[in-house]
Order: structure tokens, then C-alpha cells, then sequence
């Protein structure tokens, strides 16, 4: 490299012009490039004082100093400057918002048919009824016996009941070898709850009751009842009929009425299969079956070791997977067992 004479002129305009490219920098990098460019401009004009005449070292010397010092000064304010807002953004950039949400598993959604249960109950515990639940699998005595369906009543064939195998239960209140069965219908309710309870007796049982049935679009082979059964003193069909038209309306809206047909069941006389007035039916409205009831009949009283002479008693059963299906119209059982979140997901409004 040819050898560079101190020129006292070219390093102060170095320098000058050096600050006023640290104060045009904004990143660190921009200072320290021109940071070097300066030092070397600086080390090469220390190096040529050496060259100088002995009488002009040492203004050489005094204006390098100031140089220095000049340059020293604007390159340490806005380094802080430049550092203090390159600061000051990393922490924006890498900021965490603790006040967002995590991503949480998403929720599941309760199954229409519990919500439905739900309203069924709360109508019976707003008339001051009890709510009572029995076993799912019981004694064929609570099932049929008690309920005065006859040995050879075809509900007791294989074909429309699971029996529990081997299974020989010797039940509370003493029917030593019992056969064990998957509840057919929650009437199974019915003198479980007058021996445990006693009379006067308000009660409904919402449950889950089982039948050989395969599972098509109408059907299923588990699927849920509600059971109600009063028994007291003086009561009449008008009480029954009462009871079905309020619980219509609650279920499905003030236009809904219930109507009766004469019918046969073995724990009832008289006995009625239950139509609901349905407003909404596709089709223009219309009666639907929804259930059967009737007066209790006495040999389920006597059962209960209850005096059919001092009370009467009204019963009924209706179909909760019914009631749904009609309330919401859907039209196929598979929406109702599938499990699916997406179906229950449907009914959240209004929780
Ligand atoms: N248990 C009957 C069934 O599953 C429904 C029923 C009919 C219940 C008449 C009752 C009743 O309480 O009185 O088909």
C-alpha cells in the first residue's frame, strides 16, 4: 500500500462525514461498519503523524484527539439509541399474551336425550312427584310376576327379552330364584318403589330399558321410558287424563293435548294406548302414538301388599327416544346411538 501523508483536511471530513452516517444508522450493523470505516481512516492518519516534520506532530496529535473524541461521542449515543430500540422491539416480537385462551381439547355436548329426561323430571318435580330409579338388570318378578303379566304372556319369550345367564337372584323382599332379566320396561318400577316407599306414592322413573329388537331407523334395542304411577285415595281417570295433557304441553307446546284409546295391559284395567295431538307433524297435524296407561290394576296393589278396596292408583309409560324424535323431528334412531358430537352439538342452544 503507498504510504498515506497526514492530511489534517481529508481526516476531519472523514470523520465529519463518518457522523453524520452514524446519525443516519438505525441498526446496530449500519454503526459498526461505519464504526470500522472511521477506525481505519483514524489508525491510517495515527500512523502518518509519524511522517510528519517534528513541529507539526503535535497539532497532528491534538486534532486526532479531538477527532477521536468527536466521533467516540456520537457513535456512543446512538449506539444506546439504536440498542435501546432494538431492545425495545425483540420484547414486543417475543411478547406472550397471557390473557389468550390455550387451546383446550374441544367440549363435548350433553346428549339430547339427557336434556330431555331433564324436562321430563322437572315437570314431575314441579307437581311435587319423586323422582325413583331401578336397576337396569332385575328380577323377572319385578318385570312380569308383580305386574300380573301371566307365565306364558309372550313379553316373556326370548325372542323379545335378554335373559341374564345363570343368574338366580334372591331379591329384597324375598323371591328366591328369580330369573334375572334386562328390564323390558321401567313399569318394572312400579311395586319396587310402593313396597319401598309406601302409599300415598308420586313417583316417575326416566330409565333405559332393553328388547331383542335390531336396531333400524324405528327401533333400537336399548332405548329409554318414563314410568309414572300415583297411587292414593279417590283417584280416577280424569287424574290421569289431567297429568297427560300438562305433560304434553310441557313437552311439546301449548297446542298439544293427549287422547286415549282403549287398549290391554296386563297391570292395568282399564288400560289405554296414549295419542298425543301433534301440531307440527309433517304432513299437517295430527295424533301419534306415544305410550300406553291406564288404572292400576288391583292384583299389582295386592302384589305390594296394598288394599285395592282403600286405593286406586293411575299409571303410564311414555318413550323418551319418542319424544325426542317428535319434539326436534328426527327421523332416524342411528342420529340417536351414534355418538356422535357433532349431532348432540345441535341441541347446546338454549342449555
Ligand atoms: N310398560 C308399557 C310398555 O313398555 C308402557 C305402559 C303401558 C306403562 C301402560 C304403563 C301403563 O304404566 O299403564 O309398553
Amino acid at each position: 500500500m503507498a504510504e498515506v501523508l497526514f492530511d489534517a483536511q481529508s481526516v476531519t471530513d472523514a470523520v465529519t462525514n463518518g457522523i453524520a452516517n452514524i446519525e443516519n444508522a438505525s441498526t446496530s450493523e449500519e454503526l459498526k461498519a461505519v464504526k470500522s470505516e472511521v477506525i481505519g481512516v483514524l489508525t491510517q492518519a495515527s500512523k502518518a503523524i509519524g511522517k510528519l516534520p517534528a513541529d507539526q506532530k503535535k497539532d497532528a496529535g491534538k486534532l486526532m484527539g479531538q477527532l477521536r473524541a468527536d466521533f467516540g461521542r456520537a457513535f456512543g449515543a446512538k449506539e444506546s439509541a439504536v440498542k435501546a430500540q432494538e431492545e425495545a422491539a425483540a420484547l414486543a416480537a417475543e411478547t406472550v399474551d397471557m390473557t389468550l385462551p390455550v387451546t383446550r381439547r374441544p367440549l363435548g355436548a350433553r346428549h339430547p336425550l339427557s336434556r330431555v329426561i331433564e324436562d321430563i323430571e322437572d315437570f314431575f318435580v314441579s307437581m311435587g312427584w319423586q323422582i325413583s330409579a331401578g336397576p337396569e338388570v332385575e328380577t323377572e318378578w319385578y318385570d312380569f310376576d308383580a305386574l300380573n303379566f301371566g307365565p306364558d304372556h309372550p313379553a316373556r319369550q326370548m325372542q323379545d327379552t335378554f335373559y341374564v345367564k345363570g343368574n338366580q337372584a334372591t331379591d329384597a323382599a324375598g323371591f328366591v330364584g328369580s330369573n334375572m332379566v334386562l328390564r323390558t320396561q321401567t313399569s318394572s318400577d312400579q311395586v319396587r318403589a310402593l313396597l319401598t316407599r309406601g302409599v300415598p306414592l308420586y313417583i316417575a322413573c326416566p330409565g333405559r330399558v332393553f328388547r331383542t329388537d335390531e336396531l333400524d331407523a324405528t327401533h333400537t334395542p336399548v332405548f329409554h321410558q318414563c314410568e309414572a304411577l300415583a297411587v292414593d285415595k279417590n283417584l280416577t281417570m280424569a287424574d290421569l287424563k289431567g297429568v297427560l295433557d300438562k305433560l304434553a304441553v310441557a313437552m311439546f307446546g301449548p297446542e298439544a293435548k293427549s287422547r286415549l284409546r282403549p287398549s290391554y295391559f296386563p297391570f292395568t284395567e282399564p288400560s289405554a294406548e296414549l295419542d298425543l295431538w301433534f301440531p307440527d307433524k309433517k304432513g299437517g297435524p295430527g295424533w301419534i302414538e306415544w305410550g300406553g296407561c291406564g288404572m292400576v290394576n288391583p292384583n299389582v296393589l295386592k302384589s305390594a301388599g296394598i288394599d285395592p278396596n282403600v286405593y286406586t292408583g293411575f299409571a303410564f309409560g311414555v318413550g323418551i327416544e319418542r319424544t325426542l324424535l317428535l319434539r326436534h323431528d328426527i327421523n332416524d334412531m342411528h342420529d340417536l346411538v351414534e355418538g356422535d358430537v357433532r349431532f348432540s352439538e345441535q341441541f347446546v342452544m338454549g342449555e
